[in-house]
C-alpha cells in the first residue's frame, strides 16, 4: 500500500493492489453504496453484503485508490486489466474479436458530494492511467456509464451528466459498444438489467477501435 497527498493537501490517497485491496474493501463498499444511490445509478446496495470489489483481490494488477480526510473515506477509484474483468464486461469486446490485452478497465470513480470540485476526480484518472501504463502494455483505458431514458421518472430536474468532465480527461464514447449489469434500483423490489455505454481513451496514440 502506498500513500500520497491529493491536490488538497488535507486529503490522503492510498493505493491498494491485489491482495491488499482486502484492507480497503469495507471502506470502498460504504462509499460505493452511498454515492451510487443517486441519479443516474440509483443503485440500492447493502453496505453489509459481500463487496463485489472482493473479486479484484484475486488479480495482482487490480488497483483501488482510496481518498480519506481525517481518517474518513471521501472518494475511491478502481481499475484492472479488461481481461481480468467479469464476463459481462468483457462480452462486447470478445464479441468483436478484439484483443482484451489492449484495454485497461476503470471500474468506479466516486467522490462524496461534499468533496467534489476539489480535484479528486481528476487525480483518480491520473492515478489509474499511470497504473495502467506501469502494469500493462494496454493501448486504451476505458470505463462504462449507465444509460437512462430521458423521461425516466426519477431523473432530477437539475440532472447533469459527467460527459464534459470525461471529455476534458480525453475520453470519448465508443460508439455502439455497451455491456449489461444487474442491480436493484432504488424503489424497486427486484434486480433489473441495465445497459452501460463505454467511453475510451488512447494511451499510446493507437487509433480507436471501431465496430
Ligand atoms: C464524476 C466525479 C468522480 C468527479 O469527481 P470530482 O472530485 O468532483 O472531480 P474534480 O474535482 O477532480 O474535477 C471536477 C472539475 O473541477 C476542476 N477542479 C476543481 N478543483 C480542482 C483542483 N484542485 N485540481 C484539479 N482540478 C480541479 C477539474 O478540473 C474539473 O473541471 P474540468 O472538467 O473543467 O477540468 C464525481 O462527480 C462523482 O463521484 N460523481 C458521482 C459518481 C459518478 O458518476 N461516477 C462516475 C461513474 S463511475
Amino acid at each position: 500500500m502506498q500513500r500520497a497527498m491529493s491536490p488538497d493537501n488535507a486529503i490522503q490517497i492510498q493505493t491498494f493492489t491485489g491482495h491488499a485491496i482486502a484492507e480497503a474493501q469495507a471502506a470502498f463498499q460504504l462509499l460505493h453504496v452511498n454515492v451510487f444511490e443517486d441519479w443516474p445509478y440509483l443503485y440500492r446496495g447493502d453496505p453489509t453484503e459481500r463487496p463485489y470489489i472482493a473479486g479484484y483481490i484475486n488479480h495482482p494488477r487490480a488497483a483501488l485508490f482510496l481518498a480519506s480526510h481525517a481518517g474518513q473515506p471521501v472518494g475511491a477509484a478502481t481499475c484492472l486489466p479488461l481481461e481480468d474483468e467479469s464476463a459481462n464486461v468483457r462480452a462486447p469486446f470478445e464479441a468483436r474479436g478484439w484483443d482484451l490485452r489492449r484495454f485497461f478497465y476503470f471500474g468506479e470513480g466516486v467522490v462524496r458530494s461534499e468533496w467534489r470540485g476539489k480535484g479528486l476526480g481528476v487525480r483518480f484518472f491520473e492515478l489509474r492511467e499511470s497504473h495502467a501504463r506501469a502494469t500493462s502494455s494496454a493501448d486504451y483505458t476505458l470505463f462504462c456509464s449507465v444509460r437512462r431514458p430521458a423521461d425516466h421518472p426519477l431523473r432530477p430536474s437539475n440532472a447533469h451528466t459527467n460527459d464534459a468532465f470525461w471529455r476534458n480527461r480525453g475520453y470519448v464514447p465508443l460508439p455502439g459498444v455497451a455491456c449489461t449489469m444487474t442491480w436493484k434500483d432504488v424503489g424497486d423490489a427486484a434486480e433489473s438489467k441495465h445497459t452501460l455505454d463505454f467511453w475510451i481513451k488512447s494511451l499510446t496514440g493507437a487509433p480507436l477501435p471501431c465496430g
